[in-house]
């Protein structure tokens, strides 16, 4: 079953306490021109008061994670300058000290390498030192728990049918994913910023049993839903964008 909501996810109202077993998502990144608008439509128009917002979603996720419940965060850096001066906002490093205040546990997290459309990109001039930038092509996907880990009964058929294959396990539990495209955006003036289903569909399965139930609070096109349902998972998300949240809505009705 798929339940969306079209609303804000800082008070996620109809999503009670201590009902979801799993978070996956990806905000909007602070700092990247994308978002300024809606970020400016929240009342935020700096880095600190971006994060604000978001470690407003956070909470809530906190309210409606169950004991030793995960919240997985897909987030990138920004590159922008301030003051004219050229500067990294460590978007990830903000998620991570905020969402440890908030009393959750971090755990070892993922580095999301994306293949490069241009692989010499490069941010600089020329050949010659020092005052070239490295190139920003990982992003985070950041592990937290809320409490101490979740024990189920021995023998529990769902999580025996939920269980990953060695090669599986090998794979998605190594820090460096490097093997997940990235997903093609939509026409200009329509940029959807979905990640690859695979993201969503690996972290569902590594971190979540048959039946259980994952939240998405920044659902946009539903790629975690989605994701969610085709894997015998309940899902339910919010999207603030009335345009998308029906969208959604009219996608979670359909037959
Ligand atoms: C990076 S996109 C998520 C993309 C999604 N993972 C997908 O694959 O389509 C972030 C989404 O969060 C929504 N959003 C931003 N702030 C929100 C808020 N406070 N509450 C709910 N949705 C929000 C945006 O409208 C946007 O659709």
């Amino acid at each position: 079953m798929i339940r969306v909501y079209a609303g804000d996810a800082r008070r996620m109202a109809p999503v009670a306490d201590a009902s979801i077993h799993l978070v996956v998502t990806s905000p909007p990144y602070p700092m990247i021109p994308q978002w300024d608008e809606l970020f400016a439509r929240l009342g935020a128009t700096t880095y600190d008061a971006m994060h604000t917002v978001l470690e407003a979603v956070w909470a809530e996720c906190v309210r409606v994670l169950v004991p030793g419940g995960l919240l997985a965060v897909n987030i990138g850096d920004a590159l922008r300058s301030s003051d004219g001066a050229f500067a990294l906002w460590p978007n990830h490093a903000e998620v991570l000290v905020r969402g440890r205040r908030l009393g959750l546990t971090p755990l070892p997290y993922l580095l999301w390498k994306k293949p490069m459309n241009r692989p010499n990109a490069y941010l600089g001039s020329g050949f010659l030192p020092p005052n070239a930038y490295v190139t920003l092509d990982c992003e985070y996907i950041l592990l937290f728990r809320k409490g101490r880990i979740r024990r189920l009964p021995p023998h529990d058929a769902a999580r025996a049918r939920s269980r990953f294959s060695r090669a599986e396990r090998d794979r998605w539990f190594s820090q460096l994913w490097g093997d997940v495209r990235a997903e093609r955006q939509g026409p200009e003036g329509r940029r959807t910023a979905a990640f690859p289903a695979e993201i969503p569909r690996r972290l569902i399965r590594m971190f979540s049993v048959e039946g259980e139930t994952v939240l998405d609070p920044f659902a946009g096109t539903g790629t975690t839903l989605w994701a969610a349902a085709a894997l015998g998972r309940d899902a339910v998300g919010f999207e603030i964008d009335p345009v998308r949240a029906a969208e959604l809505r009219q996608r979670a009705s359909a037959p």
